[in-house]
Order: structure tokens, then sequence, then C-alpha cells
């Protein structure tokens, strides 16, 4: 038994099987690089579902991290600490806004923008108790707690959970229409991703933003942007909504505000929505702690630079013109997305979104299947073009196409 195997089989034994991961053990990380158990190299086109925009083990973040460690690590809200305040402030500056709701993970970010809009929707709209509805979209992805699962669509991700949370309206993805058919004098907002990531990468038409941004503004509801995997750079904009110059209520942020180091999330909003908070009435142990500050606050100076935004535009550019080139082989039947980050569907003749994974990591390139026959490509921001170039080759070596296309 090799030690992959091993420590495959252990896992096997001893975790839940919620998760099906390609048979790859890392053991050590840099840039877009990881190393197996076995010594092999791997070139990163997932990036922790974007957790990891700014790449493995970025210098930059570990000094931060590190002088933050042999400092204080952990203090609880029960006491103030000297990066709140920054972190804070930096962050609602960098979004635009004036309050920051710190959490931990994304679901937990999403839980907390659910309560936020609801408590505003009683609190300041004057909803009636309890009837409070929030409008969704299907195929939407914002996180596996019982709430949030309550308005997925995904029969999976619901299957045997109930009894499930009221308060959910879905329409489709997209559909303006039924957004407004949707819509009553008892909501309180609407929750999108403004590109769906799990989904496969879905943009929705254009325009569509806008006109939800309008609606939401004509009917007082607060538009929530999800932009926990969109956001923070990887469409080459530090927010997704920017592509349509659309600016939500609510940014939802997670993934790469930890720097791919800590579970670091926030709800960002204005002083009237987050206003609404009372003591006692939402909280979390680790939220906001100090370690998640520090890495938080060099995560927001170096998106303030610009300068992983413009490489995602960049590179993503030259990603999506060699993917279309794909497309005319017939062997790839539509790519979707923005910046470094696409949804690809294989036509089925070339095997599963599973199967082109697994051939993918056989020859050094990992990435992620979705929904039977769609690979999401997601590299860290920090790439270098050559080996985004030398990933593709892969990815057209496994599609048996020849040479650049
Ligand atoms: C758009 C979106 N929202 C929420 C989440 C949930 O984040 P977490 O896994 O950190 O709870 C994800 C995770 O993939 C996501 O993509």
């Amino acid at each position: 038994m090799t030690a992959t195997e091993s420590l495959i089989a252990k896992a096997e034994a001893h975790s839940a099987h919620n998760y099906h991961p390609l048979p790859v053990v890392v053991s050590s990380a840099d840039g877009a690089w990881m190393t197996d158990v076995e010594g092999r190299r791997y070139l990163d086109l997932l990036a922790g579902y974007s957790a990891l925009n700014f790449g493995h083990g970025n210098r930059r973040l570990i000094e931060a991290a590190k002088a933050q460690l042999e400092r204080v690590t952990l203090t609880s809200r029960a006491f103030h600490h000297d990066r709140f305040a920054a972190f804070c402030t930096e962050l609602a500056e960098l979004c635009g806004m004036e309050m920051v709701l710190p959490m931990n993970t994304g679901a937990e970010a999403v839980e907390s923008a659910v309560k936020t809009a609801r408590k505003w929707g009683y609190r300041v709209k004057g909803v009636p108790a309890e009837m409070a509805k929030i409008v969704v979209a299907s195929g939407n992805f914002h996180g596996r707690t019982t709430t949030i699962i309550s308005f997925s669509t995904d029969p999976e991700a619901r299957a045997d959970f109930g009894p499930y949370t009221p308060g959910f309206e879905i329409v489709p993805y997209g559909d303006l229409t039924a957004m407004r058919a949707a819509m009553t004098e008892n909501t309180v907002a609407v929750l999108l991703e403004p590109i769906q990531g799990e989904s496969g990468v879905i943009v929705p038409p254009a325009g569509y933003l806008p006109a939800v941004r309008e609606l939401t503004r004509e009917r007082n509801v607060l538009f929530v942007a999800d932009e926990i995997q969109s956001g923070l750079g990887r469409t080459g904009r530090t927010f997704a909504c920017e592509h349509e110059g659309v600016v939500p209520d609510m940014y939802v942020l997670g993934k790469a505000l930890g720097g791919g180091i800590v579970p670091v999330s926030a709800v960002v909003s204005s002083a009237e929505v987050l206003g609404v908070f009372r003591p006692g009435e939402h909280g979390s142990t680790f939220g906001g702690n100090p370690l998640a500050c520090a890495v938080a606050l060099e995560v927001i100076a170096m998106l303030r630079s610009g300068e992983y935004q413009a490489r995602a535009a960049e590179l993503g550019e030259h990603l999506h013109r060699e993917l279309a080139a794909l497309t005319g082989t017939g062997r790839v039947t539509q790519v979707r997305g923005r910046g470094l980050w696409a949804g690809v569907d294989i036509h089925p003749r070339f095997g599963t979104g599973r199967e082109v994974s697994e051939k993918l990591m056989d020859r050094g390139v990992l990435v992620k299947d979705t929904h039977g026959s769609t690979i999401r490509i997601a590299p860290p921001l920090v790439i270098a073009k050559e080996d985004l170039d030398w990933g593709l080759a892969q990815l057209r070596g496994v599609l048996g196409v020849q040479g650049s296309v």
C-alpha cells in the first residue's frame, strides 16, 4: 500500500463521507503548486474555491499571521482588541459601506445576512412579526446550514434534512419578471450570487443585476450580494457586481478574506441596516478575532493596490480566449465565467467532469467537477502565465486536442 492509499483508507474509515475528494493527499503547497505525500507536484486550478486567491503560503499573509500569533490570537468579543477597529473600518471602506458584522465561515455570514435582513424588515421597514420573506434564485449555493439548505434547489443538499426553515421564495436565476411577481410588501431582501459558482459559474444575462438593483430600490427591499466566491478579485474587479455598475445594500464576504489561512467572513452594509443589532442579539466566539483581523487587514491592503484584480482581468482574458478556442473543437460545449474563473462543460462523449478531473490529476493538474459534465477552473490569482498555459495544455491533452488550438 502506498502512503497515499493508506492515508485515504484511514480517512475514509474515520471521517464522514460528505465529500468525494480526488485521490491525492497534499502535504505542502506554494503559490499555485501543491506537493503530495509521494513528492508529486500538482498545479492548483481550484484555489480552495477562491479561498486561495492570493496563492498558497503567500509571504505577506504568512508574515502578518505570524506576527499576530506572537501577540494575541483570541479575546472573544467580550473585550475589545487592537486590530478590530482597523479591520471593520478598512473593510467597510473597501466595500464603500459603513459597518461590518464579522463572522468566520461563509455559511455563517449568509445566516447573519438573513438575520440582519429580517431584523431590518421588522424594525425599519415595518413588516408584521413573523411575515418577512426573502427572494432567492434557483441553482443558488449559499452554504450548508439548515436554514440555507431550506432554500436550495439541489436535491442532494436538501434531502433528509427537513423540516425546512420557511420565509424564502425561489425564482429562476436571471428572470426579473419572476422576481417582480414574487415580491410582496413583506419582502425584506433579495439574496443572490452575482455569478453562481457551485452551479457551474453561471453569469446572469447582461442587465439583470442592474434591474434587480432598480426593483429592490423601488420596493424598499435590500439587495444582498453573496460575493463569498465571486468577490475579492476573482472576476477582475474587487466585486463581481462592479462589472454591471451595481452597488448592493449588503455584501456577504468570506473565503479569500481569510487569505487561505484562517476562516474569516463578514456582512458589510450601511449603518441603517447593520445598526439594527443590539447586544446579545447575534454573535460568534471566533468572529472578528485578532488573528482573523490581522490576516484580513493584509488581504484588504493587497486588494487596495488593485494589482490582483488587474492580474485576474488580464490572465482571465487569456484563459477565456484559450477556452473559447476549445469549444470550436466540439470537445467543450460551453464555457462561462468572468476573470480568472471559468465553468467548462465537457461534451459527454469525452467523459464526465469527474473523469476529466481524474485524468487531469494524473497529468499533474487539480480541478473540481460540478453537476456531471462541468469542470471549474479558478486558479490562484498569482499563477504564472506559463503555468496556466501548461495547465491548459494538459486539458487539451486529456480532451485529445493536438497542440494549441
Ligand atoms: C457563494 C457562496 N456562498 C456561501 C458559501 C459557503 O461558504 P462556507 O463553505 O465557507 O460556509 C460558498 C461556498 O462555496 C459560496 O460559494
